[in-house]
């Protein structure tokens, strides 16, 4: 009985109610009131539980200033619904860059209009309904008694419908850069403290069932769920905190990790939702609150995708369409790019970012870098980054990455050093107008390097001067980086000042026509539909791993699903020495293939992609290097042709502008055989089909570099099959006759 009694005070009784659906009628969303006056929200795929009836709020934070007219109300309870209003929208429209040439944008909308009576306030709750998923947030209109408020917490609710399969990593206000688990949701609690990548540079994970978005789950009768969020401006980026079934806690004490966090001191106030609910856990700034807001405003949206083909899980596009429309008006500056770099020599440990080692510790203003005694080991030297330039030339590579070009490398990381870089000051031995004159010379570009070792103040302080360099001397693409603790101290990666810095720096570079690729920032939401010259970002576990210890061959069949829901990543592939040792005294190596290494400028989306091997690497394998001289970057259409979570995907390219398409197919470590239907083709035209194949006996760790390269003629009537070894895959270039 008193069971019973427990269950019935967790289901929201329905006092209103509206219901939108898809325009396809698949994703039905009901939204209620209960009688306590909470936003209540479900949503079913096909009539299957998708989201099971999930309270909406947010806590707000008392404050020093109540009296100046910040509100620390709660948005919780109390509200009724003082209007509704459906609508559609169809549109279809074109990306600067992307998987396709066209977008469409087609929903169902519900906008709520609540209104708190106690406080005379007034909110909104949007609901964007599409085939593939849904998006809400709430919306914040300016009035007298809601002008200023400062959130505690945001207490939006993703109540599961079963026990499903996750892949999920630890929730951390600041690093990406773990492996993904793959559990039950149940299992979540227990592998918490295995999970976590205790060595990052930065790590801050803040309870026992804390997971970060984009999380991909797949239910026990097949249903792919996918939880996210879209347009996260002036912000703080989100975590789903599962809310603990043993403890009934939200928060559990975890501990450890260079960046301290306070637990939420208290339980929560409310009334506990049930086990295998999700609750939204923003992260918290530098004073441990989670957003500083002025009205008029709104939340990023929150996004639920649901499909029973995983293939739509990849290509779908609720993410970028919940985004705004782009705001930079010349994008002609825009454009898709392959790169190679000084980079991965110093990864290795071959060679080093700094040009000496003579000091403990610099001061940047008071050294005279012509006196001081050289390393030898300094990569980004005239003579080294011309080589680059002229394999980028001959190579059809249109930017070569130098990284370590600038002063102040010698004590960059986890010094707690505001001073760090000035972003200006080339080392004695890289000749910047020289490299720059040469490179443009033939036809190549250098591409920028901005570390800024989270010292987010002193590159603020510094960046209209550096972008101006950068004009100067023709770079249009920077790689900005935010390795170490957020200083100023206290602060995090993820934060809502912090979201705010790297969208400061996405505006300033459009004001310069500068590309941006962001490592170490906060996981993107789809603003470079907004923005398009972000063209990449890290926020994951990078092929940089692969010296670091390595990741698992599956990683890359999960990235797709999770981390690039919110936008491209710069997974810099392309390892064909996988074995460091063969080169450097690092004896780490990457799990993969060659023919694996080819299949990811496929299956990994991004405008921006690299060659990330030494020149002297693919020289030994040139003709496996040929797919990457010759995969385009930039898409008129995809068709994602298999795909499960962390086993495989295989997605079919249309290069932009051509009739030229590009296949790749990347596998997990136990291998896959495909088939592959070529009807997509142009009927009765003719391909030039070049195959780079795993060999019979290529595996990932024992034979890597065993490939086979098959070249015919095929048409859309043809079938290719092809099997990709352990930690393998295939790549396939169509070229139309
Ligand atoms: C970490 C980045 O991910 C890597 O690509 C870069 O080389 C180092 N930071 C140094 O900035
Ligand atoms: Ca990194």
């Amino acid at each position: 009985m008193r069971k019973l009694f427990m269950s019935l005070l967790l289901v929201p009784t329905i006092a209103l109610a509206g219901n939108v659906k898809s325009p396809n009628g698949n994703i039905e969303l009901k939204f209620t009131i209960d009688d306590g006056g909470r936003p209540v929200y479900e949503m079913t795929y096909k009539g299957r539980e998708v989201v099971k009836p999930s309270h909406l709020g947010l806590e707000l934070a008392k404050d020093k200033h109540a009296s100046k007219g910040l509100k620390e109300t709660d948005l919780m309870d109390g509200f009724t619904l003082k209007s509704e209003k459906s609508s559609t929208f169809d549109e279809t429209w074109q990306p600067v860059w992307g998987e396709t040439k066209d977008i469409r944008n087609h929903y169902n909308e519900l906008e709520a209009t609540l209104e708190q009576s106690a406080t005379k306030r007034t909110i909104l709750i949007r609901f964007r309904v599409y085939d593939d998923g849904i998006g809400f947030r709430y919306e914040f209109p300016q009035q007298p008694e809601l002008n200023y408020f400062l959130i505690k917490e945001e207490r939006s609710e993703f109540a599961m419908a079963g026990d499903h399969k996750a892949w999920w990593l630890p929730g951390d206000y600041d690093t990406q850069e773990q492996m993904t688990q793959e559990t039950k949701l149940s299992e979540i609690r227990n592998r918490m403290r295995s999970a976590v990548n205790w060595g990052n540079s930065s790590v801050a994970v803040f309870s026992e069932t804390g997971v970060q978005t984009s999380l991909q789950m797949k239910s026990d009768d097949g249903l792919y769920i996918n939880i996210h969020e879209a347009a996260c401006l002036d912000y703080a980026t989100m975590h789903l905190e599962l809310v603990d079934a043993q403890t009934k806690a939200l928060t559990t004490k975890l501990g450890g990790g260079s960046n301290a966090y306070t637990p939420n001191p208290k339980p929560s106030p409310w009334p506990l939702p049930a086990p295998l609910t999700f609750v939204s856990h923003l992260t918290p700034d530098a004073t441990g609150l989670k957003g500083a807001m002025q009205t008029p405003c709104e939340t990023p949206w929150r996004t639920v995708m649901v499909s029973d083909d995983a293939r739509d899980m990849l290509s779908n596009n609720l993410i970028l369409n919940l985004n705004e429309p782009c705001k930079i008006e010349d994008t002609s500056w825009i454009h898709p790019t392959k790169y190679c770099g000084v980079w991965w020599e110093m990864i290795v440990g071959k060679s080093s970012w700094n040009y000496t080692d003579e000091f403990p510790s610099i001061k940047l203003d008071q050294i005279d870098w012509n006196k001081v005694k050289p390393n030898g080991r300094h990569a980004a030297n005239n003579e080294k980054v011309k080589r680059y330039i002229d394999f980028a030339a001959k190579n059809g590579l249109q930017e070569v990455l130098v990284e370590g070009w600038n002063v102040g490398w010698e004590d960059w990381a986890n010094m707690w050093k505001r001073d760090v870089f000035d972003f200006v000051t080339p080392y004695p031995d890289f000749d910047i107008k020289m490299l720059n004159d040469y490179a443009h010379s033939k036809g190549v570009k250098i591409l920028m390097h901005h570390e800024t070792s989270s010292s987010s103040q002193n590159y603020e302080r510094h960046i209209k001067d550096a972008f101006t360099l950068m004009n100067k001397y023709g770079y249009d693409a920077v790689k900005t980086g935010y390795v170490g603790d957020i200083i100023p101290r206290g602060d995090h990666h993820y934060s809502q000042s912090m979201n705010n810095h790297y969208l400061y720096v996405i505006k300033e570079a459009a004001k310069h026509h500068i590309m941006v690729n962001s490592h170490e920032a906060t996981r993107p939401t789809g603003l470079c539909r907004t923005y398009p010259n972000l063209v990449g970002g890290e926020s994951a576990r990078g092929t940089e791993y692969e010296a670091f210890g390595g990741s698992n061959p599956d990683h890359t069949c999960i990235l797709p699903f999770t981390r690039l829901q919110g936008g491209p990543m710069d997974y810099t592939p392309g390892i064909f020495e996988t074995k460091l040792s063969t080169w450097s005294s690092n004896t780490s190596w990457a799990r993969i293939t060659i023919a694996g290494s080819l299949a990811l400028y496929l299956t990994m989306y991004s405008p921006l992609q690299m060659a990330a091997d030494l020149p002297e690497n693919y020289e030994k394998y040139d003709d496996a290097f040929q797919f990457i001289r010759d995969v385009a970057c930039d898409w008129d259409d995809s068709k994602y042709l298999e795909a499960e979570p962390g086993d495989y995907i295989t997605v079919a390219r249309k290069a932009k502008g051509t009739d030229n398409w590009f296949i790749g197919g990347k596998c997990d470590e136990n291998g896959h055989k495909t088939a592959i239907r070529l009807d997509f083709l142009d009927k009765g035209r003719k391909y030039d089909c070049t195959i780079y194949a795993d060999a019979k006996d290529a595996h990932y760790e024992h034979n890597p570099k065993a490939y086979v390269i098959t070249k015919k003629v095929v048409t859309a009537k043809d079938v290719l099959k092809l099997t990709e070894a352990p930690g393998g895959g295939f790549a396939v270039s169509l070229i139309a006759k």
